[in-house]
């Protein structure tokens, strides 16, 4: 058997491991596998590179992804999912596994649909993706952002300041929720939430009142007030049909110190959250994916998506996975509710 192997989409911590388990697993069965380079790109290009038990050696605690990734969309190119197609016959690939979060697994879902023998792993620091519990990278970018926190609590506490502290999240806030709660966020704003300044000022007002001379507000890059458009980076619009997210905490910030009379300031994490090594979370997840979509390929289980229900790795159609992102969970903001003001 050859089965083919990528990662598309922004990276996050845990991609390798899940490459280093499916190539162990077929180097146990004398199976081939073919790293695919950049994604769909790659499969695009024929930019391929043959993995054996060498290539995935000393990679398990390696963040980012060995194989190289890109945010291409073969269906935004003239024939380019035909061309997906021949390149994947001629490679004489027996299967794919796409490693991907909303978008690429997208592509993987449409690609299944005209024919091709594919198995999906779900990936993504903001937890997004419908069908599974928890995606890898998740774990490890939450600890990030709450060693952040603590840091800037610090900080904050010296110099009787409010901190605003912006975190990764385009649709969804569960990188802002489950970090704010862990670092003892005093407010967190979330894209499924429009931002409402009074009552975050209010809360942050009642809180100095009684006596706390210094706040955290986490807020997710997607937030956005009523009656308006997400904070943009950038208008260009990536193949996907994504802007740039950002700014939005320094539009927070500087509506707080006016009302408030709190000074305060802004931290923007960025991509520190989806850099470094995995978790041992990640580490596992990632290594438990791999296998089993190993297992899906083996068994001719195509369509599939690996996935995280409970303490169970089991699969899910591709299909329902990538219908919708998950949002957040909001008894868990519920939770993080008790502790504001
Ligand atoms: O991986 C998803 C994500 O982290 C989003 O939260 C964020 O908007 C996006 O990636 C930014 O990624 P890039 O700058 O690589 O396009």
């Amino acid at each position: 058997m050859k089965i083919g192997i990528l990662t598309g989409g922004g990276d996050c911590p845990g991609l390798n491991p899940v490459i280093r388990s499916v190539v162990k697993k077929a180097y146990n069965e004398k199976n081939a596998v073919l790293g695919i380079r950049y994604g769909w790109k790659g499969l695009m290009e024929k930019d391929i590179v043959p993995l054996n038990i060498k290539s995935v050696s000393g990679i398990l605690h390696k963040g980012g992804t060995i194989l190289g990734t890109s945010r291409t969309n073969p269906y935004k190119t003239d024939k380019g999912h035909e061309v997906v197609k021949d390149n994947f016959k001629e490679l004489e690939l027996d299967a794919l596994i796409a490693i991907g979060g909303e978008d690429s697994l997208g592509v993987a879902t449409k690609l299944y649909k005209e024919g091709l023998n594919i198995v999906g792993v779900p990936k993504t620091i903001d937890n997004d993706l419908d069908g599974t519990d928890f995606t890898f990278g998740f774990d490890t970018s939450v600890n990030i952002v709450m060693e952040c926190i603590d840091r800037l609590h610090t900080t904050a506490e010296s110099h009787d300041r409010i901190m605003v502290v912006e975190v990764m999240g385009r649709h969804t806030g569960w990188i802002a929720t489950y970090a704010g709660i862990a670092g003892g966020a005093d407010y967190i704003l979330i894209p499924e939430k429009p931002i409402d300044p009074e009552k975050v000022c209010q809360s942050l007002k009642a809180r100095h009142d009684r006596g706390k001379n210094f706040s955290i507000v986490v807020i997710a890059e997607g937030s956005f007030f009523n009656n308006e458009n997400p904070c943009l980076q950038e208008q260009k619009l990536d193949e996907f049909g994504h802007v740039r997210l950002g700014g939005i905490g320094q539009r927070l910030a500087q509506i707080i110190e006016s009302k408030t009379g709190y000074e305060t300031r802004v931290t923007v994490l960025g991509h520190i959250q989806r850099g470094g090594r995995p978790s041992a979370f990640d580490r596992v997840l990632g290594t438990r994916f791999g296998v089993k979509a190993y297992d899906l390929v083996k068994n001719g289980q195509f369509g599939k998506m690996v996935s995280l229900r409970g303490n169970k790795i089991v699969e899910v159609d591709l299909e329902v996975a990538t219908k919708h992102p998950k949002t957040l969970d909001m008894e868990l903001y519920n939770i993080a509710k008790i502790f504001f003001g």
